[in-house]
């Protein structure tokens, strides 16, 4: 007898080749859990509206968990004349039940069947890498706290522009991944609705009970149209595409500490169980964790390019192609899953180099912006302000000084009376807390995002 779950059309065996083109066993079967328990739900189901007995159901559910103990002891057997996860357990049921578990595929089609399985895995992949952003989110604010005293460059175009607070530095990531968060939790709201009772593509004439197995797998809702059931990937690319601007965060940040890291910078002391050697150059610590960080996200972007060009030329309703969606999927999950943990490791282990940062800190006139704003704040516009400030600047270049060194009469030659007060605002110190606006770096305004914080990750 064929092996094949639709053996009875067919006289001859598959080509095995066929047979190794097809399969999706090597991948799929990561999906066994939650494959087990849609088909307890449904074999529940059945039993509920008659197409099966309590007895009959019982033993299928009982001869699942069997099943699935099985696989997890690492004693269950794959083939790849069995294609994939769900042709694997069913067989398997059939071998332990006969005829009862040649039952359980009533109502229901493989097309149905592996998206509500890969709906439940992405549901509990977003859950766990909302964990994963929380922890990383709480490495952030530790840091935060830990480095309160700290003051660093702010950058942009890559040059010195005003001065920030590292606690600030540090939960502007922790606002990024809370936007990933509630992008995932948006995600869920797509992913949590039952495909399961589609069939093939347009429902069945059994008195099959969607809402039964709806509740009874925790769903929100239920698909609406058969058709669109199957073909649907939606939430699949949505999710992949949150998982890129995860990695696309994460890489900007570690491309940001690489160049910290740098002899030239010197910014971040990284801790030695996080970087390599170099096997020829003794005295080489390299930030390959960084490096790999930045590096694996072109993988992450890559599957979601793999995925979005899958579907693109897809008609109704489902195709063999879409078998190709689980590898993009479990890879960008893999990837972003290890690329969080280990950059919530290495923010909790890093020390920023006080003293280096501090040496350096009143290069680069981080106070200018000040006082432009200072002068404003004496009702000079703007723009004469700015012009003003601009022609001091240049002045200090010449002189290579800084502004807080700039002698009275200068103050005074710019507009009478600037020099009573304006040295209050020079000097990273008071150009820092000179700062007010709402969301800015002012102290007083981090104090209140890193309390605000302990309360959102509590
Ligand atoms: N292995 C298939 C997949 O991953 C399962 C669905 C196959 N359905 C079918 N009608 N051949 O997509």
């Amino acid at each position: 007898m064929s092996q094949k779950t639709w053996g009875g059309r067919f006289s001859g065996d598959t080509d095995s080749r066929v047979e190794a083109f097809t399969e999706s066993i090597s991948f799929d079967r990561r999906l066994y859990k939650h494959d087990i328990i849609a088909s307890q739900a449904h074999a529940r189901m059945l039993a509920e509206v008659g197409l099966l007995t309590e007895g009959e159901a019982e033993q299928i559910v009982a001869a699942l968990n069997a099943i699935g103990e099985q696989i997890e002891r690492g004693e269950f057997a794959y083939s790849i004349k069995l294609e994939d996860i769900h042709t694997h357990i069913e067989r398997a049921l059939i071998e332990r039940l006969g005829d009862v578990g040649r039952k359980l595929h009533t109502g229901r089609s493989r097309n149905d069947q592996v998206i509500t399985d890969v709906r439940l895995w992405v549901r509990d992949s977003i859950d766990e890498l909302t964990a994963r952003l929380a922890a990383l989110q709480s490495s952030l604010l530790d840091a935060a706290e830990r480095h309160r005293d700290v003051v660093l460059p702010g950058y942009t175009h890559m040059q010195r522009a005003q001065p920030v607070l590292a606690a600030h530095y540090f939960l502007a990531y922790a606002e990024k991944y809370q936007r990933d968060r509630e992008r995932l939790a948006d995600c869920r709201k797509r992913t949590n609705v039952l495909s399961l009772g589609a069939a093939a593509l347009a429902g069945t004439s059994l008195p099959i009970d969607r809402e039964s197995v709806r509740e009874k797998l925790g769903f929100d809702s239920i698909a609406a149209n058969s058709l669109d059931v199957s073909s649907d990937r939606d939430f699949l690319l949505e999710f992949v595409f949150d998982l890129s601007l995860i990695a696309v965060h994460l890489s900007g940040w570690a491309e940001e500490w690489i160049i910290w890291a740098t002899t030239e910078f010197n910014f971040v002391e990284l801790p030695d169980a996080f970087c390599t050697g170099s096997s020829i150059m003794p005295h080489k610590k390299n930030p390959d964790v960084l490096e790999l960080i930045r590096g694996k996200s072109a993988r992450v972007i890559g599957d979601l390019q793999q995925l979005l060009v899958l579907v693109k030329g897809l008609p109704l309703a489902y195709n063999r192609d879409l078998q190709e969606d689980k590898t993009a999927l479990f890879d960008a999950f893999d990837t972003v899953s290890a690329s969080l943990e280990l950059a919530a490791a290495l923010i909790r282990e890093t020390k920023l180099r006080r003293e280096v940062i501090a040496a350096r800190l009143e290069i680069g006139h981080l106070d200018a912006t000040t006082l432009m704003e200072f002068l404003i704040g004496q009702s000079v516009p703007m723009r004469s302000a700015h012009e003003a400030v601009g022609k001091l600047v240049r002045l200090c270049e010449e002189r290579r000084c800084r502004l807080a060194e700039l002698p009275a009469e200068v103050y005074e030659e710019v507009r009478p009376g600037l020099s009573q007060g304006v040295y209050k605002v020079l000097g990273v110190a008071n150009a820092l807390n000179a700062f007010r606006s709402a969301g800015s770096t002012a102290p007083a305004e981090v104090e209140k995002q890193i309390a605000r914080w302990r309360k959102v990750l509590a």
